[in-house]
């Protein structure tokens, strides 16, 4: 018998009564051999409900999924052709573990359109931008390290961050992002506790999911209070190059290439599926990413990265980009219409420039939580702001996403949504309060769902 093993239950094993078992329950006969790490890793209440809101008669309002519509199928299909004809074998095999040198040396093309120049050794080619989250969490946080974050913050970063048992402290955003003062503090009490944090995390352009983007001053701003704190910043960027007036605002990393680890993504600008995104790190972090790297996945996926890297070299890609601009400027508008014609008073809501989220505040008592089921009823899907919150916060906010639906389904959505907002109004004047009597619905401190990145 292998030290330490017990055997599994089998399906059909009496469990006690709680269903509990020391070996785990019914559902699961191996829950009690799980690492401490994975307690963090529970899907929220409303995931069921996104399976619910993933049918045609919903309106999804939730989904940041890019519209891949708007990309050529004949384009992609003839450029992985062309990749097979050409570069096939290479394709079909493994790779290195920091990725293929010339798409390394595109990579570096593009984020100077940011302001980045980097050499193609800096570049660390990933499994999408999310999978560079990880690995950097990975090298620098042990269970128990403090990192800081945006308040709201990106709902797949704080996954990671609770995956490794990151302790996150929020920052508060205002209507230009990061806000300066709020970091201030937050390093000084954080210092007053003896904590340093490992890094701040930060979406500066087009933020997932409050669509605000930091100027030039703010990020430079933010840039020397964690120089002279010390502190390193994840500038997580997959969304820059989709300004809607074409502007390209330039990274953090372009001020600072030793403090600040910057991660982008093909999934917005070409195809999520393909499944490329890239860390550009300083000299001396590249190695320990590029060994984590290889231990997760030995090397990214050389097909994808050939793919991505043949139309780069054979397509008019920035094109493309302007396609993409034009898809989502024309949807975000629509958003923001129907936002002003049917939002009752007291709602808020930011006016993205780029990206694909609108921050909805609703009015004041508010849960956006608990409204969720009757929105669902209603045939309208949003995220609900807690789940881009580590602690609870942000009952009273929801993002909507317009990225994938018609303008005319975004129009029919948001519609219902104020319907659903004023039928909770309604309620709340007569009752006084919402709250009460109604089904607990949480999204605090677990994953949403898939569709909700
Ligand atoms: C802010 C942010 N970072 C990272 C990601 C992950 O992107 P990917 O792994 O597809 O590159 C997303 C996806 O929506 C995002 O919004």
């Amino acid at each position: 018998m292998v030290l330490g093993y017990r055997p599994a239950l089998k399906a059909g094993d009496m469990a006690p009564p709680s269903g509990e078992s020391p070996l785990g329950n019914r559902l699961d006969p191996h829950l009690s051999r799980y690492a401490k790490r994975t307690h963090g890793m529970t899907a929220s209440e409303i995931r069921s409900l996104f399976a619910v809101a993933s049918r045609p008669e919903v309106v999804s309002l939730a989904g940041g999924m890019p519209n891949i519509a708007a990309l050529s199928m004949e384009t992609v299909s003839s450029t992985v052709a062309n990749m097979l004809a050409t570069r096939g074998q290479v394709a079909l095999q493994y790779g290195s573990g920091n990725g293929d040198q010339h798409l390394r040396e595109q990579i570096c093309e593009m984020v100077g359109l940011q302001g980045i120049a980097p050499h193609p050794d800096d570049v660390i080619v990933t499994v999408g931008s999310q999978m560079a989250l990880d690995l950097i969490t990975r090298i620098f946080c042990d269970p128990g390290d403090v990192i800081i974050a945006e308040a709201p913050s990106y709902v797949g970063a704080l996954g990671v961050f609770r995956a490794y048992q990151v302790e996150v402290e929020h920052v508060a955003m205002d209507e230009h992002g990061l806000n300066p003062e709020a970091l201030r503090e937050c390093l000084k009490t954080l210092a007053a506790q003896g904590k340093t944090p490992k890094f701040v995390y930060t979406i500066p352009t087009f933020h997932n999911p409050a669509g605000l983007s930091q100027p030039q001053d703010r990020r430079m701003e933010i840039l020397q209070i964690c120089q002279s704190a010390g502190v390193l910043i994840i500038e997580d960027d997959p969304y820059g190059l989709l300004g809607f007036d074409g502007h390209i605002p330039q990274a953090i990393r372009s001020h600072d290439s030793d403090g600040v680890i910057y991660l982008g993504s093909f999934s917005k600008t070409f195809a999520a599926g393909i499944r490329v995104g890239w860390a550009v790190a300083p000299h001396g972090v590249r190695e320990k990413l590029t060994l984590a790297a290889e231990s997760a996945v030995l090397c990214p996926p050389a097909f994808s990265q050939l793919t991505i890297s043949t139309y780069l070299d054979t397509q008019p890609w920035m094109d493309q980009i302007k396609i993409f601009r034009e898809v989502y400027r024309e949807r975000r508008d629509a958003t923001l219409e129907a936002l002003t014609q049917y939002m009752p008073e007291g709602t808020t809501w930011t006016h993205p420039t780029g990206g694909f989220y609108v921050w909805v505040t609703l009015p004041e008592g508010m849960d956006g939580t608990a409204m969720l089921p009757r929105a669902v009823t209603a045939r309208v899907a949003y995220v609900p702001g807690t789940a881009f919150y580590i602690n609870g916060d942000g009952r009273q906010s929801i993002r909507l996403s317009y990225s994938f639906p018609e303008p005319d389904r975004i129009r029919e959505g948001v519609r219902r949504l104020g319907g659903v907002i004023n039928e909770e109004l309604k309620l709340m004047h007569t009752f006084g309060t919402l709250g009460v009597a109604r089904p607990s619905v949480s999204s605090q401190g677990s994953t949403p769902g898939p569709d909700v990145v």
